[in-house]
């Protein structure tokens, strides 16, 4: 039997309508437009917020979108997978709740949950189902309502994110374009520098877990930042190392989108010309899941099939990688 090749095959975005800008947050917390952009290279991000929705109603919208624009029934998807650190519970999975809102009845679904790497791994896990030809229809969903665990009085890290989802069609591919490699690690010693301290099975919500605000998200943001830049750079090298590949042979890099600085450095590092570097940063910040794809959505119309893209995270836990695709469309 001839291997199966897993596709890329469209790909849709939601980005909530309301806007916080850099100035908007000059007048919440000690900080300014300036060191805002000169620090992040983020203008501006979009927030969920009519309090009534929630992460799987951005991932819901995405879907649909997807959905529409490739002509595909809710019915045909077998599985979804969703990234996120935001579900909108606990449980049932926030995968599941997507389903439910979009009818799809013949698929089932499931969460991962790999911080900022959360729909890097959820691509490679929906690949090899499709590689394994069991699944036809998978959709990789990336969703974050990171409003719902920033505080807004902490300059350091308020200013870094926003709120949006993405969704990633994958199906077989009859002419040879696909995924080629994955390369994707985890490191645990990274979990005191990027995590929730409330709320889970280690700290249960109490009244002194809320008023110490625990169910927010913590980073002590320099180590993060220099094991992101040496995290991404590691992956994309090894990948392109095994595969024989130079910076010329790559149409684009799609980095995850958490600091304008740390795309630059690690596309220095690998002597990637920032024309090939996929970076919308200035207009959303960092939406966890959701950057890939909203990358990819907006260079869409610029990918032709047979290009080399390379997608790259890293994320709390730590975790990070690359995967290697031929454009399919
Ligand atoms: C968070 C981050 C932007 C901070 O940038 P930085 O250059 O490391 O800044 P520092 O933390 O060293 O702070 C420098 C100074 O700016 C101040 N500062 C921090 N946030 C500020 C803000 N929003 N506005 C103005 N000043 C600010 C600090 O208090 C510090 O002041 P001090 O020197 O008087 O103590 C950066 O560390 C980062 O991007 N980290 C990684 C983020 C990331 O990738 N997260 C997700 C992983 S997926």
């Amino acid at each position: 039997m001839s291997r199966i090749n897993a596709a890329i095959t469209g790909v849709h975005g939601f980005i909530p309508k309301d806007v916080l800008t850099n100035k908007d947050l000059e007048a919440m917390v000690d900080t300014n437009d300036e060191w805002i952009k000169a620090r992040t290279g983020i203008e501006e991000r979009h927030i969920l917020r009519d309090p009534n929705l929630a992460t799987s109603d951005m991932g819901a919208a995405a879907v649909e979108g997807l959905l529409k624009k490739k002509g595909i029934s809710a019915l045909d998807i077998d599985l979804l997978i969703c990234a996120t650190v935001t579900p909108d519970y606990f449980f049932p999975d926030t995968g599941t709740l997507i389903c439910h809102k979009v009818g799809a009845k013949n698929a089932f679904a499931y969460d991962i949950t790999a911080a900022c790497s959360g729909l890097l791994f959820a691509l490679t896990t929906g690949a090899k189902m499709v590689e394994s030809g069991s699944y036809k229809n998978v959709i990789v969903v990336g969703a974050d309502k990171m409003s719902s665990i920033t505080d807004y009085t902490d300059r350091a890290t308020c200013i870094l994110f926003g709120d949006a989802a993405g969704a990633i069609l994958i199906q077989p591919n009859d002419k040879g374009n696909g995924i080629i490699d994955s390369w994707m690690r985890v490191d645990g010693v990274g979990a005191e520098y990027l995590h929730m301290k409330g709320g889970g099975s280690k700290n249960p919500p109490t009244h002194e877990t809320v008023d110490k605000k625990m169910h927010y998200l913590f980073q002590d943001g320099k180590p993060v930042f220099k094991a992101a830049v040496k995290g991404m750079a590691e992956a994309v090298g090894e990948i392109m190392k095994r595969n024989n590949l130079g910076p010329d042979d790559i149409a684009y890099v799609v980095p995850h989108q958490a600091n304008l600085r740390i795309i630059q450095a690690v596309a220095d590092m690998l002597k990637f010309p920032m024309e090939k570097v996929m970076v919308n940063i200035q207009k959303y910040g960092n939406t966890t899941g959701a950057t890939i794809p909203l990358c990819l959505w907006e260079w869409e119309d610029k990918l032709k099939p047979g290009d080399k893209v390379i997608l790259t995270a890293f994320g709390g836990g730590y975790t990070w990688g690359a995967s290697l695709w031929n454009w399919a469309y």
